[in-house]
């Protein structure tokens, strides 16, 4: 199942990572709420919550206090709660979640299923706190082949630099990034009605110096190793990175591929056991 995003400009924030990586999230957040089926009336959990694109697209949706946040990292916890007045926010991480049995209608994790410490055990805590029926649901970069951006920055990494690449971790992060290791651990977890597809995003680049510089900031893994580089080592990077994406002159555009899973919790609702045999969504 494929669901695309539409485009809307998108002004980034002056957080770092949200004009890296975070610049796609208000997208992928709307695209990953669209697919869970959220509605009105009910009580969603984002799980790393980071600096809280997805926190704020659930409180447009869903009303601040019907949602929470959390984020083992204090800096983006407090981002997210100054972007999203009146949400639960908290330090915490997914293995352990402060909150009781059944709590949400909805808990989603945006980019970050193969950053935890223990990922079965983070699921298995979205499914605890969800009630019967209810959503546990994430979404994880393509990064074979679909995320565009982070590709294109590895590739040439490796191509001007190979060992150093490497070792910075080049082709790494592939655990979890995939649609059939995400529904095995969906099931493993023990949640019904199991889906996995596609979701395909965009962000705006006001040209290519936009584009760089989270890599020249030093921002995430990416931008950490580029600026262990020498300064002809980044020239280089930086011009090889702008020829493959076709020299842009001028205002871009980029698409990214997350690859999105979502399960229910089994219940004893009867509606939401004839749902899980015939393991439809709407
Ligand atoms: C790539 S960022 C995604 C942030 C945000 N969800 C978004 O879409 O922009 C990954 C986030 O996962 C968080 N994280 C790492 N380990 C975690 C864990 N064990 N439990 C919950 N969050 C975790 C990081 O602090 C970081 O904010």
């Amino acid at each position: 199942m494929a669901a695309d995003a539409s485009s809307q400009d998108h002004q980034p924030s002056r957080d770092p990572y949200d004009r890296h990586v975070g610049r796609y999230s208000p997208e992928l957040a709307r695209a990953l709420i669209a697919v869970v089926e959220i509605e009105r009336g009910q009580r969603a959990l984002d799980v790393g919550c980071g600096t809280g694109a997805l926190a704020e697209a659930l409180a447009a949706l869903l009303g601040a206090d019907s949602v929470a946040a959390i984020d083992p990292a204090q800096a983006s916890v407090e981002t997210c709660a100054r972007r999203v007045p009146g949400a639960d926010v908290r330090v915490g991480r997914a293995e352990a979640l402060p909150f009781g049995d059944g709590e949400f209608d909805a808990a989603l994790a945006q980019l970050v299923v193969p950053w935890m410490s223990d990922p079965a055990r983070g699921v298995a805590e979205m499914r605890r706190v969800v009630r019967a029926g209810g959503v546990v649901a994430a979404c994880t970069w393509d990064f074979a082949s679909g995320m565009t951006m982070l590709r294109s920055f590895w590739d040439a990494a490796v191509a001007v630099d190979r060992r150093g690449a490497m070792q910075a971790g080049a082709l790494d992060r592939t655990r979890l990034c995939d649609p059939d290791e995400l529904r095995e651990l969906w099931a493993q977890i023990g949640l019904l009605e199991i889906d996995a597809g596609e979701l395909v995003v965009g962000a705006d680049y006001a040209d290519f110096d936009d584009f760089w510089w989270p890599f020249s900031a030093g921002v995430g893994g990416s931008g950490r190793y580029c600026a262990s580089l020498d300064e002809a080592g980044r020239e280089a990077l930086r011009e090889e990175v702008r020829r493959r994406l076709g020299s842009p002159t001028g205002r871009f555009r980029l698409t990214a591929r997350a690859w999105y899973v979502r399960g229910r919790r089994p219940g004893a609702d009867p509606a939401t056991t004839q749902r899980s045999k015939e393991t439809t969504w709407r």
